[in-house]
Order: structure tokens, then C-alpha cells, then sequence
């Protein structure tokens, strides 16, 4: 059975499919405009604009934490590119004294390869097969970089957010003294560019976390989710000042655990503000360049995903019960429907942003530009189109309008 709420054929006014189509030649060859979300209201009565982390973002296109944010050129190009947020690559949590007890994250690993692969319905994607980890410089170029980044985001209004991979013990306490020296000095930089507003900040729980040993025992797993998002609340300098979210992963047990994962977080004494659902999930025999276990993304990823998340809504009346931005083989404007459909304000990319060329019909600019030309316009499978189908058929006009209420 299909894991799809849209129908394969899009039901769209004659009209509006030949501007969409007019348009998605058009910015083949032009650039797209800066401000895409505008021409979509006034061209298509479309308004695009959600939230991340209950903050206000312009449309709900974003680039997930990885290789494709870590420096500032490529924040540049998503700025120019028009996306809504940027999660910047995840930095290793430390305390005062440069300590990691989640050093084994911090490794240098530049080697990608960017692989089809096909998912057991036999529907075909892409994934990213490398052998790396978190921010591999050191924190103060981190906190250089997310300043810098700042900048941009103001200037082409896109929210900037950090992400931390902060300790995770086995059977010992949490060290929190790496929490609360992280968390602040992230602060920092934040309130000198946004001193009124809160920080939004996402807990990386990573597919490599979920392959390695720390993440054999379910307690281990539910004893960090029960527990970080207060311990992250009270490392920040004063309550309020932060926004949490936590990346789930995709652990190695059965589908039902993922349920449980979200019952535990929503259970605990002091919940997160937000979820970014769900990391990729992680192959313990796949081997790349001589290592065995790598994380994988692709077809399968997106309909375990929407598996779980469908059992979540199914157990809180078809709507979450937090907001959550979705992750995972977000490869079209059709698949960003998908998870809003499933009450996913945002979706954060990674892979679909960084196909072969050949993969988009766009032939000059930055790759964000040539994914956001396809993400936004394309005709069959474009954000517009799949927008325009809810339109027809259900009256709705605004993206925020599609999540199930
Ligand atoms: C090469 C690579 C590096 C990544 N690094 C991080 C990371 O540092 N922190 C993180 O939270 N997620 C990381 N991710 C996961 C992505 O942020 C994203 O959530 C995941 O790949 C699913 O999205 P996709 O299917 O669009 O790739 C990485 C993914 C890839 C492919």
C-alpha cells in the first residue's frame, strides 16, 4: 500500500499548470527572484510562509545540519537562493576547559559519495554514503562561523540556528558542565545579533549515534530523551531564552520504539519545545572506505518516517502534539506536502542538495538554487503544484493551512 496522501496525478486548474509550467522555463534560465515567496502569492494566490520553532520563517525550505552548512560560502548561496532557515553543520558540545566526552564525533571526514539507491518498494532516490561526524574545528571557529552566518540570515531573512551533539552517557551522570558552557556560549553570539528573541537549537541524536554501542539498550536511549530537554532549559542563562529541539533518530529497533521515543520526550518532566523528525537510519554491514556501518537515507528513510509519524498522529487525533519540522528524503515540493500533511511545519534537506547537475534542469547557479528551482516549480512535483492540487480540492491557500488540525 502506498504511503502517499497526494495522488500520483495532481488535480490543477488548466490555467495555473500552464503558468507553472511558463514559470519552471523561465527560471530554467533566469535567476529565481529573491523574494519567489511574492510571485507566489500574486501569481498563484499561494501563501508559503510557516514556522520553525514556533518563529516566523518565509517559506519551509530549509538546510538540514551537515556537510552543505559548515562554512559560510555555502550559507551565502541559500541566503541568495531564498531559503527559509539554515541548521548549521553539528558542533561537539565542550565545557570551559575544551573537555569532549563526545569527542569520538569531532573526527575530520570530508569523503562523500553521492549514491542512487532503491528503496524496498522499489521507488528510487538518492543517499549520501561518508564516514564523517560533527564539527571537526574547533568551537571558536564555530561560534566565528555562526556569527558570521547570522549576518546573512538577517540580511536575506533566514533563520540561522546551531546544533550540538552534547554528552550522552551510558551509566554515568551527564556532564554538565559541557551542557551549560555550550548552550551559553551559543547563547552569546545569538542575543548580540537577536537580543530580544529566544535561540532556537537543535539535540542532534544521529544515525551514527543510534549504530554504536552507546545506543544498545533501549533505557540508555529513553534515559537521555526523558532527560535533555531540562538539563538543556537549565544551562541557559535565564528560562525562556532558548528554544530546544530534538533530532530524533531512526534507531536500529523496531518501528513501535520510535512511538515510544516520542512518548518518553513528551513524558518528561520538562518537554522540548520542539522535533525535527527523523535522522537518516544506519546500515551496521553496508561498508564505504573500509568501514563498516554507515548511516543511509533514500526512499526507505521517508516511508519509515511517515510510518511513525502516522502512528503518532493516529494515537494524539490525527494532529501532533508538538510542532515538529520533518527531515528525510524531502527530494521534490511534493514530499515537503507529505510531511506537512503529517503536521510538519518545515522540512530540512540535505541530500536533494547535493544530486549530480544532471539531476536538475536548471543549468546555472549554486546547487541550492538549481534544487529550489525544482523544490518550488516543477511542474508535476513542485511545492506550487502540490499546492494548487489542496487548493482545488480542499480550498487551501496557505501552507500552514495544510497541517491536519
Ligand atoms: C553527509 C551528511 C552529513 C550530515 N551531518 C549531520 C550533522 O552534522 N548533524 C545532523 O543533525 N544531521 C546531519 N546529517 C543528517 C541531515 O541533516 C538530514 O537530517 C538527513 O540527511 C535527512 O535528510 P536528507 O534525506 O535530505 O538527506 C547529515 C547527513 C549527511 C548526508
Amino acid at each position: 500500500m502506498s504511503v502517499y496522501l497526494l495522488p500520483t496525478d495532481l488535480t490543477i486548474p488548466a490555467d495555473d499548470r500552464s503558468r507553472l509550467e511558463r514559470d519552471y522555463a523561465r527560471y530554467a534560465t533566469d535567476a529565481l527572484p529573491s523574494a519567489w515567496e511574492d510571485l507566489v502569492r500574486q501569481e498563484y494566490d499561494l501563501d508559503v510562509a510557516s514556522t520553525y520553532a514556533g518563529m516566523p520563517i518565509r517559506n519551509p525550505f530549509g538546510k538540514a545540519s551537515g556537510q552543505l552548512s559548515l562554512n559560510i560560502a555555502q550559507v551565502r548561496n541559500d541566503g541568495e537562493a531564498g531559503l527559509g532557515f539554515v541548521i548549521l553543520k553539528t558542533v561537539i558540545a565542550q565545557d570551559e576547559t575544551g573537555a569532549q566526552m563526545m569527542q569520538d564525533w569531532a573526527i575530520k571526514e570530508t569523503k562523500m559519495l553521492v549514491e542512487e539507491i532503491t528503496g524496498k518498494s522499489g521507488e528510487k532516490g538518492f543517499t549520501v554514503t561518508w564516514k564523517g561526524r560533527g564539527w571537526y574545528d574547533t568551537f571558536d571557529a564555530y561560534l566565528k562561523f555562526m556569527r558570521e552566518a547570522l549576518d546573512l540570515g538577517s540580511k536575506h531573512g533566514m533563520l540561522i540556528v546551531p546544533s550540538v551533539k552534547y554528552h550522552l552517557p551510558v551509566t554515568e551522570e551527564f556532564k554538565l558542565s559541557e551542557y551549560k558552557f555550550t548552550t551559553r556560549s551559543l547563547q552569546g553570539v545569538w542575543s548580540e545579533k537577536h537580543p530580544d528573541l529566544p535561540m532556537p537549537l537543535e539535540k542532534d541524536f544521529s544515525p551514527t549515534l543510534a549504530g554504536s554501542d552507546r545506543s544498545k539498550q533501549k533505557e540508555t536511549i529513553l534515559r537521555w530523551l526523558e532527560n535533555v530537554p531540562k538539563l538543556l532549559k537549565h544551562s541557559a542563562t535565564k528560562p525562556g531564552a532558548i528554544r530546544v529541539g530534538l533530532k530524533l533518530m531512526n534507531t536500529m529497533f523496531k518501528d513501535t520504539f520510535q512511538g515510544e521515543m516520542l512518548r518518553t520526550v513528551l513524558a518528561g518532566p520538562v518537554k522540548p519545545d520542539f522535533l525535527i523528525l527523523f535522522n537518516r537510519m544506519f546500515d551496521p554491514k553496508k561498508e564505504f572506505d573500509g568501514k563498516v556501518g554507515v548511516a543511509f537515507g533514500g526512499p526507505d528513510l521517508s516511508d519509515r518516517n511517515f510510518r511513525s509519524l502516522d502512528a503518532w498522529l493516529k494515537e494524539h487525533d490525527g494532529k501532533p502534539p508538538i510542532e515538529f519540522s520533518a527531515t528525510g528524503n524531502i527530494c521534490s515540493g511534493r514530499m515537503m506536502v507529505e510531511y506537512a500533511l503529517r503536521g510538519a511545519t518545515s522540512g530540512q534537506i540535505h541530500t536533494y542538495f547535493q544530486l549530480p547537475s544532471t539531476n536538475y534542469k536548471k543549468a546555472d547557479g549554486s546547487k541550492t538554487q538549481k534544487a529550489m528551482h525544482e523544490l518550488v516549480f516543477h511542474p508535476q512535483n513542485g511545492l506550487v503544484a502540490a499546492m494548487l492540487h489542496l487548493k482545488e480540492t480542499r480550498g487551501v491557500k496557505r501552507f500552514l493551512d495544510i497541517l491536519p488540525r
